[in-house]
């Protein structure tokens, strides 16, 4: 199993002997290694059972460290950079020959993301290359939002987890990218769409696919439980399954119809940010509770962070 620490000493030796480690982000848990090394980041792939076409977001902690390996900023991926790091936001930018092709599957724009973490900004202080990070789950899981989580599933396979708590955020960030100019969301995620907008106007979403070559990685089924999960049927569920074995994530209130202690909820006092900080654990706590089933899901509104979070819960009822 890992060791579980906050030596950040020791997280920044074993990254530059090339290892790969559990790291906290203010989203979720990333598996980190040296972006510039081919073999580190080859061992990122094994460790999480990852195709080589999903490219893999890459951490910085400087817009002068960033300039040195993409060809630029444009001024628009500037103003978010300025309006949003660090923070929750991803931007693809066109990257140099530095960082490897492994990292990017091939494309010609690379994933940079300024994250917020103070432990993980104090590590990537003292770095001299940048990390890549995908979320520190097995390919096709949920995404984890405490160190825990990544023990549980990846312990095994890597030596440190850096533990940073849980992560405010808890769910993973906002992807922007550019068409000839024009802006792009790539995947929701914990910067809202709205506070995009708010910045640089109006911008589309691209619909995620099974088959999507544009958007590597954003397959339709991800952030999957175990156990089958459902939207908004519940009722149906109920003439299939007895109440006892059904589960339910709420955002607000209780199913009247199921057992209080097989139902969580986001946030009662209706709250986005606390919603999408519970989401994670609160699949996780369904999948391995040992009496249900099923898991039927509520979806929120379609506002604010209820976007992304209802992108996380449709991806996770996606067979
Ligand atoms: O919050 C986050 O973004 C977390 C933390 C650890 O930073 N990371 C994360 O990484 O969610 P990951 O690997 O689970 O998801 C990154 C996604 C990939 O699935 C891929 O679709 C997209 O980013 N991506 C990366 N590079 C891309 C590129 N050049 N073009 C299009 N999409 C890209
Ligand atoms: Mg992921």
């Amino acid at each position: 199993m890992a060791i579980i620490g906050t030596d950040i000493v020791e997280a920044k030796r074993l990254l530059e002997n090339g290892a790969v480690i559990g790291l906290p982000t203010e989203t979720v848990y990333g598996l980190a290694g040296n972006a510039l090394d081919v073999q580190a980041v080859t061992r990122i792939f094994q460790v999480k059972n990852r195709p080589s076409f999903d490219p893999l977001i890459v951490h910085s902690n400087s817009l002068e460290k960033i300039a040195q390996f993409v060809q630029e900023i444009p001024p628009l991926a500037r103003q978010l950079a300025e309006a949003f790091w660090p923070g929750a936001l991803t931007i693809l930018l066109p990257k140099k020959d530095s960082i490897p092709d492994l990292v990017t599957s091939g494309l010609d724009t690379v994933a940079v993301r300024m994250p917020s973490h103070p432990l993980t900004r104090q590590l990537l202080d003292t770095l001299s290359f940048p990390l890549a990070a995908p979320s520190a789950n097995p390919f096709g899981y949920i995404s984890p939002t405490r160190a825990e989580h990544v023990q549980t599933q990846l312990g095994d396979k890597i030596p440190y987890i850096l533990d940073g708590g849980p992560c405010e955020v808890g769910i993973e960030s906002t992807i922007v990218g550019f068409d000839q100019g024009t802006p792009i969301i790539y995947r929701l995620g914990g910067i809202a769409l709205e506070a995009i907008q708010s910045v640089i106007g109006e911008v589309q979403v691209l619909p995620h696919s099974t088959s999507n070559p544009q958007a590597p990685g954003m397959l339709k089924s991800h952030y999957s439980p175990r156990k089958p999960l459902f939207i908004n049927e519940l009722n149906t569920i109920l003439k299939q399954y007895p109440a006892e074995k059904v589960g339910y994530m709420g955002f607000v209130s209780l199913a009247a119809q199921l057992p209080p202690q097989n139902q969580i909820l986001l946030s009662e006092s209706q709250n986005y940010a606390e919603a999408a900080q519970r989401l994670f654990a609160a699949m996780r706590a369904l999948d391995a509770m040992p009496q249900l089933e099923v898991i039927v899901a509520e979806l929120l509104p379609e506002e604010d962070l209820g976007r992304a979070i209802n992108d996380r819960i449709r991806r996770a009822a996606a067979k």
